[in-house]
Order: structure tokens, then sequence, then C-alpha cells
């Protein structure tokens, strides 16, 4: 028993954190359901490092050193339950069970009380980065017990990304779920950057009227600039991509129906139940249904819409500096909403998780890496207890000069006709929270008015309630 950690489960994402693993100096048992797999790594990539293979479970719990350190990467769901089921009887006090798939944090309280009994950590893990992330260094977001980071973190640190500062993109993000929760978090965000930088594209090209390269080179300025982040250098690359069965744009050529695995989701749904406004991820959330729901937008084809104007070139090029600047307020919203979810998340289940350092080890490896989140870490750290990041005054400033260009982009999608569901939720976020006075108010007067049930005033205590069917009294209830 010589390996410091093992992978079961060997499909691209498994098989790449191995890699990973061994390519910094650890030894490292692999194990995957059907042995093929195993071995197929070990002869493609034997002399990476030291690779032990496991053909049954037996053997793979046997190959590592105590306290073990059992890494899976399956599928999320009842394939997890699966391998831990399989797994755990085998284990002993101390030992470790890391999942590193995009488990439900739901699922990962319920393993980690489960695991905990027999004496087992169970370390629900987030780790972003796509198969590439995996093999060269992931944003790690590991939950679980402070014990079991004590063991684990070294390593992950030594695997993860590091940020342009060199430090590295891991921290025990809080106990039992919490890890699992905040890459949940992460993936919405990185649903509404992906939807607000769409809504980019598409208000470039029909209503700027440029080309997909053209707009490919729009995104590489922005990108030298304070949107400078992963997505966005991706987008450009995408966009410039040509079809070569076509030689159409390769934007031109996919089908237009974004799938989705479920994160996103999972992020609208907690917020619902945790009671925090995330609408911009929520709208890029029913974007991606809306896109894929084809029968419907068939039959729709034929609705009236207004009649579209295409801006000469002087104006095109003023219209896209105003996209940028209704992009990176919009998504200073988003970031907004995600960490306001993460706050409400950390508070009802007490993980106390470090809202700037989410935002530092998000700097590299994740999908949403980007230069902005150095600027949120910067604002949690002047003001640990800050209710929002509209309220850190350097991205208040930002949104008061960005403002004007931002509501006149929303108001050229809708007399154009480009619908633009996520710049115009960021908006009314933004309206609804500056807003002196709400329509809230009438919504309780109307509750009161049909169901009784209630409401405030704001010049004194008590609840109230007005007798609408009689003489109109207020009385107190
Ligand atoms: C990451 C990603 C990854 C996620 C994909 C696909 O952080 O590396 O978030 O975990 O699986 O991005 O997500 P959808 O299929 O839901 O778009």
């Amino acid at each position: 028993n010589t390996a410091q950690i093992g992978v079961t489960g060997l499909a691209v994402m498994g098989r790449n954190l191995a890699r990973n693993f061994a390519r910094n100096g650890y030894t490292v048992a692999l194990h995957n359901r059907t042995a093929a797999r195993t071995h197929a790594l070990v002869e493609q990539f034997g002399d990476e490092g030291d690779f032990i293979a496991a053909e049954s479970a037996e053997n793979f719990v046997a190959a590592l050193e105590r306290p073990r350190r059992l890494v899976i990467m399956v599928k999320a769901g009842d394939p997890t339950d699966a391998v831990i089921k399989e797994f755990a009887p085998l284990l002993e006090e101390g030992d470790m069970i890391i999942d590193g798939g995009n488990a439900h944090f739901a699922d990962t309280r319920r393993r980690e009380k489960e695991l905990r009994e027999q004496g087992i950590h169970f370390v629900g893990t987030g780790i972003s980065g796509g198969e590439e992330g995996a093999l060269n260094g992931p944003s790690i977001m590991p939950g679980g017990s402070k014990e079991s980071y004590a063991s684990l973190g070294p390593m992950l640190e030594k695997i993860s990304a590091k940020a342009k500062d060199g430090a590295p993109c891991v921290t025990h993000v809080g106990p039992d779920g919490a890890g699992h929760f905040v890459k949940m978090a992460h993936n919405g965000i990185e649903y509404a950057d992906m939807q607000l930088i769409g809504e980019a594209y598409q208000l470039l090209r029909d209503v700027a009227g440029y080309s997909p390269t053209q707009i490919a080179d729009i995104f590489r300025t922005w990108n030298e600039g304070r949107l400078d982040s992963y997505l966005i250098d991706i987008t450009a690359e995408v966009l410039s991509h040509v079809d070569a069965a076509t030689g159409k744009p390769f934007v031109d050529v996919v089908l237009d129906q974004a799938e989705q695995k479920g994160t996103g989701r999972w992020t609208v749904q907690i917020a619902l139940d945790l009671g925090v406004p995330v609408s911009g991820i929520a709208e890029a959330v029913f974007a991606r249904s809306v896109s894929g729901h084809a029968d419907l937008r068939e039959s729709s084809r034929h609705l009236a819409g207004p009649t579209a104007r295409t801006l000469g070139k002087d104006e095109a090029a003023a219209f896209a500096d105003r996209v940028e600047q209704a992009l990176y307020a919009s998504k200073i919203v988003s970031y907004t909403q995600g960490f306001h979810e993460i706050a409400a998340g950390s508070e009802e289940y007490g993980w106390n998780v470090d809202l700037g350092k989410v935002a530092a080890i998000w700097r590299g490896g994740c999908i949403i890496r980007a230069a902005f989140l150095d600027r949120i870490t910067g604002a949690y750290e002047a003001q640990p207890q800050l209710p929002s990041l509209l309220a850190d005054k350097d991205f208040a400033d930002e949104i008061a000069a960005a403002q004007d260009d931002w509501r006149d982009v929303v108001a050229a999608a809708v007399t154009q006709g480009v619908p633009t569901p996520g710049f115009a939720a960021a908006l009314a976020y933004y309206d609804s929270l500056r807003a002196e006075r709400l329509p809230a108010a009438l919504t309780q007067g109307q509750r009161d008015y049909f169901g009784a049930h209630t409401y405030h005033r704001t010049d004194r205590e008590g609840t109230f309630h007005t007798l609408w069917g009689g003489d109109k009294t207020e009385i107190e209830s």
C-alpha cells in the first residue's frame, strides 16, 4: 500500500485528474468498472508518473496508504451512491472519499452524514476547468471536515491551477456540502456569463451588422480590458472558426439549441428555496430552455416583430462600445446575485464560507476565471460583511458610469426585437434595488383585498387589515 491517492472512474475527467496527481509526483492507484480503461491509461500515460492499476475494488483499496484518499469521478446521482456503497465497507476509520463529480450539495450532505457515522470523511469537491483543467490545474472547491482538508489540502494545492500571484486555486470552502454548493453557484454564474456574452454577440450581429469574424475581433479587444476572461477568450476563438465542410462561420452551422446537464437549473431551484433573487442566472437557464423548444419556435416564426434597422459604420462602432458597457454592468449583477446565493446557503447551513476566498480560487483554472475576480476578492477583503457586491463603492461607480449605455443597449434590443433577457433582467434587478418605492406595496394591498393576508405600514409598527368588503376601516390584527 504505497499510493497516496486513488482515482476510481477513469472517464476523461477522472483520467486527467489521475494523470495530474501522478505528474505532480504522487503514486496514484487506478480503478475503473471495466478494467480495460485502467490498463489503457497505464499503457498510454504510464511514463508520466507512478500508477498502480487495480482490477478489483479490494486491490484498489489495498494499494492505498492510510488514511486512504479515494477520489471518485463518476456520474452524479445513483452511480455515485453505487460506488460509495461498493467502497465504504472496505474502508476504515479516518479514510477519505473525495467526490469530484458535479453532485447536488444536498446529496453530498446526506452522504457526508452517513459516512461520518462510520468514521469516514466524505469530501464533496467541486472541480472546475473541464478536461484541460483536470489535467493541467483545475480550480478546486472541497467541502467536508477540517481534518480531511488537513490531509488532502496540500495535495490539492499542488495539482490545482495557480492564480497570477501564484496562489493555489483551492481552499477549504466549508463543511459537508459547501464545496458542491459553491461549485453549483459557479456553474450558475457560468450560465449567466455565457448568456450575456451570447446576447452581446447577437446585438453586434443583428443591430450593428457585424460578421462573426468582426465580432471575434471585438471580443479580442474587450479581452484586453476589464472583461479579460477565459469565456471571452474562447468566444473569440469559436466565432472566428470557419466550418470546413461548408466554408460558413462555424456558429452558423451549429444547431441553436443549448443543452444543459443541470447545475444551472439547480442554482435557480436552490435560490428559489432560499428566497434569493438570481434573476440573471434564471434567465440564462430559461434562455437555454427556450432555445430547445424547436416545435414551439417553429410555430412562432410568423409572429410580428419590429422593422429591423441595421446601423451605419460609425454608429455600429459606437454601439459596440455601449454593448461592452452593458455586458460589464450585467456581469457585475450576475456575480452579485451568485455571491448572494452563496452567502444565503452559507447562512442557512452554517458553513461560514469566505466569499472573498471563493472569488480568489476562481481566478485560475475554472471556466469563469477572469481578471475581474480579483476585484471581488478585494471588495470582500475590504468589507467582509459587504451586504452585496453592488454595495462596494468601486463596482457602484463602474455601474454608474456604464448605466446610460446599458439602458441604451437594452432599449435598442427592445426596439429592434433582439431578445436580451440577461441584460434586461440584470438592469431590472439593479433598478429594483435602487428604487425608492416598489409596487410591492400594491401587491400587499391586493393580497389583503382578496385574501385578508394583512400588511405592514410605513409609519407605525403592527400588522394590519382593511375591511375591503365593508366600510374600509383598518383593523390591527
Ligand atoms: C466546469 C464546468 C463543468 C460543466 C460544464 C457543462 O466548471 O468545468 O462547469 O463542470 O459540466 O460546463 O455544463 P452544462 O452541460 O450544464 O452546460
